[in-house]
């Protein structure tokens, strides 16, 4: 009886530390999502023409990711003095503030500040929540809350969808709102201590046993926690001896976890994804829905495809393998950007439905597969010793892009249309196809020690998955 009280009470934690890991998720895709249905009432308030003013717009919607790659810079130096947590929190004090501050906004000179304060605050978050979470999470519920985290994103675009629809005309309530889950992750994090590893990293031993007995809500004494003590003192030791660097990351034995890592983020942002999550309702307006309120429940519509069919993905994963699901998603959005830009490009009332079918496959092709996995993979791909910095520099790709796609979309539209724009996004999909093709590996029920002895042995990375088939 006391084993099932005490799984259940075990149990507890996780929660804790998988609502952190949503909490940090869901500002992510509120800071990214809220831009869309701010921006016509903000384009009237503040008299922004979308075609004169498209660079000043750009830089503004964009503000944010640039702001995120910032931060993850600055995160992933301050990490090992700061600590995980104190970063949280700063960045949670951040949000808030940045979150009032765009709500009062008088212009677009504060407003694009206010932006690039929450950008930092997402970068540093995005990057320091799923560090906190491996780094405390039993190994078993990793993969778990890594899902999580990707579904607590799309969770967030959808608020920030509904919360423009909610206050409809009201664009200073819509930032306003961001301030509600950063004060959730502030109280979340300060119950909470920073994580076992990060505590012996500092040499504070005897906290660190403290705060793993506390994360397994088992006595100190336990042998499971003295156990896994010992095992955090032995890795912090090792890392001691070698610290990861960039060349380790090129040199031939990483090269190639570190372009599918960096390929995979790369080709998920230039398939266009946050032209559509940040600009929504333009997208459906240039495909011809007239009414401002069409557009903001077809956004809606979009946000509700995106969250249902990422929990479709995480339930594919492990099914159909990691080379399939993404060979499926490039496929399904080439051809779906394909459709658009022929209806984009055609004037005609009838080909509405075409945009409108193809903004729907659009978003379910990316979500089931190239939404999630490129975070997956980044997760497994590396080997131990140069998995953190493989990571960050990962993550940067990710800002990095999103950035130029932000930036640019209101340029290129503004320049080549719609369907100039989509097509070359389609273009990016098909050689998604080809690098998927040749340079993924299958890591579909394959240990990540046996990815990294495959790494070792120098043979191709995309050998993996046909030599564990055979
Ligand atoms: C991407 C974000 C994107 C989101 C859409 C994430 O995996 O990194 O840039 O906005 O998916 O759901």
């Amino acid at each position: 009886m006391s084993g099932g009280r005490k799984s259940a009470k075990g149990k507890r934690m996780i929660y804790l530390i998988a609502a952190i890991a949503g909490l940090a998720g869901a500002l992510f895709g509120f800071d990214e999502g809220v831009i869309a249905g701010a921006l016509a009432p903000l384009r009237r308030d503040l008299g922004i023409d979308p075609v004169t003013d498209a660079a000043a717009e750009g830089l503004m919607t964009a503000a944010v990711p640039f702001g995120a790659f910032i931060g993850a810079i600055v995160g992933g130096r301050l990490a090992a003095a700061a600590g995980r947590r104190k970063l949280l929190l700063w960045a949670a004090v951040l949000f808030v503030g940045g979150a009032l501050l765009s709500a009062l906004a008088g212009g677009l000179v504060t407003l694009s500040l206010a932006r690039l304060v929450i950008g930092f605050a997402v970068g540093v978050a995005a990057m320091m929540a799923p560090l906190y979470i491996s780094e405390s999470a039993p190994a078993k519920q990793r993969g778990m809350l890594v899902s999580i985290y990707q579904l607590a994103i799309t969770l967030g675009i959808l608020g920030a969808y509904v919360v423009g629809y909610a206050f409809d005309e009201n664009w200073r309530w819509m930032f306003a709102m961001g301030a509600v889950p950063a004060v959730l992750l502030f109280a979340g994090i300060f119950a909470m201590s920073d994580t076992p590893r990060w505590l012996a990293m500092r040499g504070r031993g005897a906290e660190a046993k403290a705060a793993l007995a506390r994360m397994r809500e088992k006595p100190e004494s336990d042998p499971a926690v003295a156990a896994e003590y010992a095992e955090i003192q032995a890795a912090v030791a090792e890392d001691e001896g070698r610290k990861a660097t960039f060349a380790d990351l090129v040199s031939p034995r990483v090269r190639p976890a570190l372009i599918v890592a960096m390929g995979l983020f790369l080709l998920q942002q230039l398939s266009g994804i946050n032209a559509v999550i940040y600009y929504a309702p333009t997208v459906f307006q240039l495909s011809g829905f007239d009414s401002a309120a069409t557009q903001i429940l077809a956004t809606a519509g979009i946000g509700v495809v995106n969250v249902l069919m990422t929990v479709v993905g995480m339930m594919l994963i492990d099914r159909l393998g990691r080379r399939l699901l993404l060979l499926i998603g490039f496929a399904g959005t080439a051809v779906s950007l394909g459709a658009i830009a022929i209806a984009a490009a055609t004037d005609s009332a009838a080909l509405d439905t075409l945009a409108l079918a193809g903004l729907v496959l659009y978003i379910a092709s990316f979500a089931i597969a190239i939404g999630p996995l490129p975070w997956v993979m980044m997760s497994e791909v590396f080997p131990l010793d140069c998995r953190a910095l493989g990571m960050s520099i990962a993550s940067l790709v990710n800002w990095g892009f999103n950035f130029i796609v932000v930036f640019s979309f209101p340029v290129l539209v503004a320049e080549f249309g719609l369907a100039g724009v989509f097509g070359l996004y389609a273009v990016v999909c098909v050689a998604g196809l080809a690098f998927t093709q040749w340079l993924v590996p299958e890591t579909n029920g394959v240990s990540l020690e046996e990815i990294e002895r495959h790494l070792r042995s120098g043979r191709p990375l995309r050998e993996l998955g046909r030599l564990h088939a055979a």
